[in-house]
């Protein structure tokens, strides 16, 4: 697979003339090194506290993941409460991340997003724009609930991945978690009839040193097809 092929000359602060490619590949390995890094830890050192400059950063950050229409569909329950988290923990098969992790969230989506006056409109630039949008949205989603929570589902995973990256470039592990009761846990988050839940990321030091066991994959050639499958 070919990533850039133009090479020309470009330069940087220092005035030294590089090319295209060498920047493309040296930020590819940059990310490179956290998606390989990146594994799901099962076992979290549970006397680890995330501060909350860093949650809010990871949260912030994953902020910038797309979504159609920059709907922004992700709602975030973070879990502090006890209680709460020893229910959730009996509704997730007592999975031991829950009560180890460092920060539990809960990334949920909003699945009429589309129909709320404000965020899907915050970058239209005035009242006609906004009208327009709103019209187009309307004929798009209204009546699809399919379609409402399959683009609720791709923004909250693209959101959720962007912030378990995120949490492993600040040096901490991450559990994406789908190993739980949907409705109850709903029920336990007292969320509201529009909001669904994506999936749970569990946050914190992996203490068992899982991050360093290599990923079993397939190569791409198996799951990569040309023009049609
Ligand atoms: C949607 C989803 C749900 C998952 N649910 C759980 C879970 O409930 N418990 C768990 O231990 N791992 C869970 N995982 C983690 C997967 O087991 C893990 O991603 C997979 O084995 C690949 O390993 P890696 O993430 O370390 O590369 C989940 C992953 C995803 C994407």
């Amino acid at each position: 697979m070919t990533v850039a092929t133009a090479s020309y000359p470009i330069e940087n602060s220092l005035n030294v003339k590089r090319s295209v490619v060498d920047t493309v590949s040296q930020t590819s390995s940059i990310v490179g090194q956290i998606l390989g890094q990146r594994r799901s830890v099962k076992q979290f050192d549970a006397e680890v506290e995330i501060p909350d400059s860093d949650l809010q950063d990871i949260i912030e950050a994953a902020s910038s993941a797309p979504s159609a229409f920059n709907i922004q569909h992700w709602r975030v329950v973070q879990i502090k409460d006890q209680d709460i988290k020893e229910q959730l923990h009996t509704l997730a098969w007592k999975q031991p991340q829950i009560l180890t992790a460092s920060e539990l969230l809960v990334i949920c989506m909003d699945v009429r997003a589309w129909d709320k006056e404000k965020l899907p409109f915050c970058h239209a630039p005035n009242q006609e724009a906004k009208d327009k949008f709103k019209s187009m949205l309307t004929n798009i989603y209204s009546n699809n609930y399919q379609l409402q929570r399959d683009e609720a589902q791709r923004s909250a995973s693209l959101f959720s991945m962007s912030l378990m990256l995120q949490a492993q470039a600040k040096g901490y592990q991450t559990c994406p978690m789908s190993g739980f009761d949907y409705y109850k846990v709903g029920k336990l988050l007292k969320l509201p009839p529009n909001v669904e839940i994506c999936m749970l990321v569990a946050l914190g030091k992996d203490s068992e040193g899982n991050e360093k066991a290599k990923k079993t994959r397939v190569a791409a050639d198996h799951f990569v097809k040309i023009n049609t499958f």
